[in-house]
């Protein structure tokens, strides 16, 4: 069950995150963070719900081969190709919701998200569809936002969570991330914790379902080349196993 109906365009959010994001104070908190993800991104790239295109600085020509980015919102749509010639990658840019991704399945070797993942109207079918439309070797990588691991602070968040959603365009403050891909069948890798307090930020390398059921053999590097199932393989991951909760970015 969705935990909101469906997306809805937020033109007056869109307008002011664009604003914020740009400026210097708040940017530079973030930079490291989007520089440390973009450089795990790896072969074609699926950008979800890549905004104003904040990202685009800091992919790398060497490991990314080129970058399709999604985005619903109609007003984030003008900055997000407004800010295409940021990239020193090739973009392509598409309008979609992160339920439902126009592309085929097992096409992408990276699916990046930051801070979106608060927002959409149904996480477990998001989830779901960046399964599907990554290789069995690619990786989920994730900047977001959490929810607290002190309780007085998640409740804290949760209270607040209905008038965040109001004024943010549906981000929702108390969602549980790690716990929502391990629903969803991933294998995280790593996990990364900065900040706190009402925005306690997690970074979350993570292998998607098909990688256990491929039996992937997963190497640091490129993800370019398909899966290589086979029934009994020595070294690498098992067969039916993925080396999920193998820090391989520390
Ligand atoms: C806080 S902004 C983050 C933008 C950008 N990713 C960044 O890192 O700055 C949240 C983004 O999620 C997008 N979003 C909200 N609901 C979505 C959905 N259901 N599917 C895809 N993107 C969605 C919004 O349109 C917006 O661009």
């Amino acid at each position: 069950m969705p935990d909101t109906p469906s997306y809805r365009p937020a033109p007056v959010f869109a307008r002011f995150y664009e604003w914020i994001s740009r400026r210097r104070f708040f940017a530079a908190q973030f930079e490291p963070l989007r520089r440390e993800l973009a450089q795990m991104s790896r072969g074609r790239v699926l950008e979800v719900g890549a905004g104003g295109g904040q990202n685009f600085p800091y992919y790398d020509p060497a490991r990314v081969s080129a970058v399709e980015a999604t985005e619903p919102d109609g007003t984030m749509l003008r900055y997000l190709r407004a800010h295409l010639q940021d990239s020193r990658v090739p973009v392509h840019v598409t309008e979609a919701t992160a339920e439902h991704l126009p592309f085929d399945a097992h096409s992408f070797d990276t699916v990046q998200t930051t801070m979106v993942l608060c927002s959409v109207g149904d996480l477990g079918a998001t989830l779901a569809e960046i399964a599907r439309v990554l290789k069995p070797d690619g990786r989920l990588l994730l900047l977001e936002h959490v929810r607290s691991p002190r309780r007085g602070l998640a409740a804290l968040q949760t209270a607040f969570t209905p008038i965040q959603r109001r004024v943010a365009g549906n981000c929702h403050l108390n969602r549980d991330m790690a716990s929502a891909l391990r629903d969803a069948g991933y294998a995280i890798e790593t996990e990364r914790r900065y900040g706190g307090g009402m925005f306690p930020l997690r970074l979350y390398a993570a292998r998607p379902p098909s990688c256990r059921r491929a039996g992937a053999r997963v190497v640091d590097g490129p993800a370019t080349s398909p899966p290589a199932p086979s029934p009994r393989r020595r070294g690498g991951a098992r067969a039916g196993r993925c080396p999920g909760a193998r820090k391989i970015y520390s």
